[in-house]
C-alpha cells in the first residue's frame, strides 16, 4: 500500500480527471477537487467549487481549503495562463505538480518513428496542440519551488468516454448502434496509422507515481498504452467484442488534409517508446488493448 498523500485535482468529475478522483480516492489518498460543480461530484472527495478562469475565486477557493498538498494533477489546463495560475497559486501549498499536456504538441509533418520527448518540432499558433505547448513552456521557464512533470498522453480510452480513436469516429456515441447496424466506417486512410492508446486508470496511475519520484521533476513524457496497433485495429477489437464484422469505407488522407486542416495532428503514426517512463520509475502503463477495450465496451452496453 502506497503512502497515503494529500492529492488535489484541477477538475476531477470529468473523463479523464473523474477516473483519477476515484483511483486516488480507491488507493487509500485523500482527495481534493477543483469543479464549477456543474457536473455530478465525485463521491468521497473534498469538493472545491471555483471556475479556474476566474483567477480571484479559484485562489480563494485554493487558499481557504488551508491545505498543503502532496500532488496536484492540472487535468484542465489549456491555456499559458492556466499554466500560469498553477505556478504562482500552488507553488506556494503543493509539493510536486503534473500537467496533463497532449501528443498533438507535436508538428505532425515532422514526427520522428518512435517519437522521442524531446523532437523540438511543436505546432504553433492557435489552437489546441499549441495551447497545450504554452503551457508546457511556462513550466520550463518557471523557478517556482515545486516540482513538476508533464505527461503528454495519445488517445485515451476506457469508462465514462465516448469509443473512437480516429475521425470520422473519435468519440462516436453510436459507435456501437452503427457497427451492430453493418453501417461501414469511415476511417481516414482505412485506419492504417499507427496509435498507442492509453487506458484512463493507467494514466490515473501514472499521474499518482510521480510523487516522489526524483527523476521526473521538471520532465516531460509522452505517456501511452503498452500496444502499438493500426486505429483500424481499435475498430476490429470493438467488433470482435460486440461479434460483428467491421466494415471500412477508408477515406483519402490526402482530401483530409484540404477539407479538415483541424484533424492534422490525426494525420500521422502516434508511437512512442516507453523507456523514459520505465528509466524514471514510474508507474507504466500496461493495459492491454484489448483488455482495455472490453472494459470500455462493455461500460457502455
Ligand atoms: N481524451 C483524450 O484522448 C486526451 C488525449 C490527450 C490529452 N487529453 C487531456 O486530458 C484532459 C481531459 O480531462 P477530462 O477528461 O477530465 O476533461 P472533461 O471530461 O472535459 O472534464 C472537465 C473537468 O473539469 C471541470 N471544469 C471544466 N471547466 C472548468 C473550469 N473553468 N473551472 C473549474 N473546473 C472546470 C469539469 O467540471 P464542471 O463542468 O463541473 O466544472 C470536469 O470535472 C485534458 O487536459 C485533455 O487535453 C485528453
Amino acid at each position: 500500500m502506497p503512502e497515503p498523500l494529500k492529492v488535489l485535482i484541477i477538475g476531477g468529475s470529468g473523463f479523464v480527471s473523474g477516473t483519477l478522483a476515484r483511483t486516488a480516492r480507491d488507493a487509500g489518498h485523500s482527495v481534493w477537487t477543483v469543479t464549477r460543480g456543474e457536473k455530478p461530484l465525485t463521491e468521497g472527495v473534498t469538493s472545491l467549487i471555483a471556475d479556474r478562469k476566474d483567477p480571484a475565486a479559484f485562489a480563494a477557493a485554493i487558499e481557504s481549503a488551508g491545505v498543503e498538498w502532496d500532488l496536484a494533477v492540472d487535468c484542465i489546463g489549456y491555456q499559458a495562463a492556466d499554466a500560469m495560475q498553477d505556478v504562482e497559486v500552488l507553488s506556494p501549498r503543493v509539493g510536486h505538480l503534473v500537467f496533463i499536456s497532449t501528443d498533438f504538441v507535436f508538428d505532425p509533418l515532422k514526427r520522428a518513428f518512435p517519437q522521442p520527448f524531446d523532437n523540438p518540432y511543436f505546432l504553433s499558433g492557435e489552437g489546441y496542440g499549441p495551447g497545450k505547448r504554452a503551457c508546457e513552456e511556462v513550466l520550463l521557464a518557471s523557478d517556482a519551488d515545486m516540482r513538476w512533470t508533464v505527461l503528454r498522453p495519445c488517445h485515451i480510452y476506457g469508462p465514462s468516454s465516448q469509443l473512437g480513436c480516429l475521425p470520422e469516429h473519435g468519440r462516436d456515441a453510436k459507435l456501437i448502434e452503427r457497427m451492430r447496424a453493418g453501417e461501414p466506417l469511415r476511417l481516414i486512410g482505412g485506419g492504417h496509422f499507427l496509435q498507442q492508446p492509453i487506458f484512463v486508470r493507467d494514466l490515473a496511475n501514472l499521474a499518482l507515481s510521480a510523487h516522489g519520484c526524483d527523476l521526473a521533476d521538471r520532465a516531460i513524457y509522452c505517456s501511452v498504452g503498452p500496444d502499438i496497433i493500426e486505429s483500424v485495429r481499435y475498430y476490429e477489437i470493438i467488433a470482435e467484442i460486440l461479434g460483428v464484422e467491421l466494415r471500412v469505407e477508408e477515406v483519402s488522407v490526402a482530401q483530409t488534409r484540404i477539407e479538415h486542416p483541424e484533424w492534422q495532428s490525426f494525420l500521422c503514426h502516434r508511437i512512442y517508446d516507453l523507456t523514459p517512463l520505465r528509466l524514471a520509475g514510474l508507474k507504466v502503463p500496461n493495459m492491454p488493448i484489448a483488455e482495455g477495450l472490453r472494459e470500455h465496451v462493455e461500460s457502455l452496453l
